[in-house]
């Protein structure tokens, strides 16, 4: 079995995507300048894949870790790592994880390069890892990136989520759970017996290893298995050094943090620029006493640029919406998470035959997904991927008082600004935009010109690549 890790997507993507891929060789510091040169790429809508080889960490020390970044920030990059398109990839995602998992395997630590180098106890230095800052107002440096593994102590099944932290200490990560996270459940189980919660963040690995573990399976089922299906491999397994020999870790990730959640303890937590676009609010939250750190030798070390790019959790949640979507209206098209709305909105294309499925379409998106506010159909001669035909399509085919719905009080995702909180549930108002042609009025026809025209006339035929790049877009800059 050839082995499939970070470093082998690395390589290959590089090979097939050259220009997608930026190597930073000057130092750097890992306070804010790394969000600067993503930003800067944001603001021209590019997400390559940053690899910066001199990150200058907390210590303000050369590391000797790269940091990369932007991995899983375009459907490109993750339809390349599960073999799938642009167009199919998260049905392509939800079929692989969902159906053709494979049951993890158990290697040896010698066989292990997530083993390469270890330090433990007093030998733990967080501090010498090149953890993001990401933003102004964050309380210091986060793991962003971090798969964090817990068990349910019940029936000893596997939970493997992205839950930032914050490193706090030498030895010290507070964590933040959405009273939701299964991993809330693993720790409350424990607490309530008086026990810590053994636990390890892995970072690091090929990005079909995230995309499986992301599908969220129901409580309580393995993280592991799924990932299997989207790696088209068993992912391989390795026993923890602190943890216990049936706490296993991906055996090819770059690194490994191991510790325990402390029973009952809560420290303060946050601000942390968040998904949303905002800072998360601070909170007295869990805290992790790190045990043990292990790595490969040139470990990378793996940060999202949070608040910045949400293609890979947007991007998992479609197909579930597509679905939902799809039983009460067969004649869904395709779905998108929109990524300038930052998983508050989906965009719904419908081959409309019937008055009545567009409202259909839109009530079942709104309920199968917490974080989506709003909700837009269109039809299908609008091109969802570009949110300038999706505002056309409501700035000129909506009536308001007709085809827009306003439903207070509605549960919304944990960290949505415009919520209130009753209880554990955190409550909003969710919109429904039908931006559908009406079937019973004769719609105007949309400008076009011939398709055979469109095919036969190129720009390329008739100007440089150069010339056509160098003409400034001034929608952007
Ligand atoms: C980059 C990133 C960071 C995230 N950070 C958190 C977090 O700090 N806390 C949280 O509860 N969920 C966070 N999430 C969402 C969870 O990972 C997600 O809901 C996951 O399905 C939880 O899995 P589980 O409930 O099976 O543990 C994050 C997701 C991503 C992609």
């Amino acid at each position: 079995m050839s082995i499939k890790d970070l470093r082998t997507f690395l390589n290959d993507y590089e090979n097939e995507f050259p220009d997608d891929v930026i190597h930073i060789e000057a130092p750097i510091r890992c306070k804010y300048e790394i969000s600067a040169i993503a930003i800067a790429f944001e603001k021209k809508s590019k997400f390559p894949l940053l690899i910066f080889h001199k990150p200058v960490n907390a210590k303000e020390e050369t590391s000797k870790f790269p940091v990369i970044t932007n991995l899983l920030a375009s459907r490109t990059k993750l339809a390349y790592a599960i073999g799938s398109t642009f167009d199919d990839l998260s049905i392509d995602w939800i079929q692989k994880a969902e159906n053709e998992g494979k049951q993890p395997v158990t290697v040896q630590h010698s066989e292990s390069s997530c083993k390469e180098v270890i330090y433990k106890g007093d030998e733990v230095d967080l501090m010498d890892i090149p953890f993001l800052t990401h933003h102004e107002l964050d309380a210091g440096p986060y793991i962003s990136a971090g798969h964090f593994v817990s068990y349910d102590p019940d029936s000893r099944v596997d939970n493997v989520g992205v839950y930032r932290g914050f490193v706090s200490d030498t030895r010290e990560i507070r964590v933040w759970f959405e009273p939701r996270a299964h991993a809330k459940i693993n720790m409350t189980k424990n607490e309530s017996l008086g026990k810590d919660t053994p636990c390890a963040f892995w970072i690091g690995h090929h990005p079909a290893v995230p995309m499986g573990c992301y599908v969220r399976p129901p409580y309580p089922k393995s993280h592991y298995f799924p990932a299997g299906g989207t790696l088209g491999d068993q992912l391989r397994l390795v026993s923890s050094e602190t943890l216990g020999s049936d706490f296993m870790v991906p055996a090819d990730a770059e690194f490994v943090i191991e510790g325990f959640l402390k029973a009952g303890v809560r420290k303060s937590e946050a601000p942390f620029g968040e998904y949303t676009g905002y800072y998360g609010p601070e909170r007295e939250n869990p805290v992790m006493e790190v045990t043990c750190i292990t790595h490969r030798n040139d470990a990378y070390w793996h940060s999202h640029m949070v608040g910045h790019n949400t293609v890979f959790s947007a991007t998992a949640q479609e197909a579930a919406l597509y679905s939902s979507v799809r039983k009460v209206v067969p004649n869904v098209k395709r779905i998108l998470i929109p990524p300038a709305a930052k998983q508050f909105m989906v965009y719904i294309q419908l081959e409309k035959t019937m008055e009545g499925q567009a409202k259909s379409a839109i009530m079942a998106a709104l309920t199968s997904a917490l974080w989506v506010k709003y909700a837009v159909v269109v039809d299908s001669d609008i091109d969802i991927r570009d949110d300038r035909e999706v505002l056309w399509a409501i700035a000129s085919r909506t009536r308001a008082e007709r085809d827009i719905y306003i439903i207070p009080d509605m549960a919304i995702a944990g960290l949505d600004p415009s919520g209130y909180d009753l209880g554990a549930a955190r409550l909003g108002t969710k919109v429904g935009i039908d931006a559908s042609k009406p079937l019973d009025l004769k719609f105007p026809e949309k400008i076009d010109i011939p398709a055979e025209v469109k095919k036969k006339i190129r720009l390329e035929d008739f100007l440089s690549k150069d010339k056509i790049e160098s003409v400034p877009n001034f929608l952007t800059g």
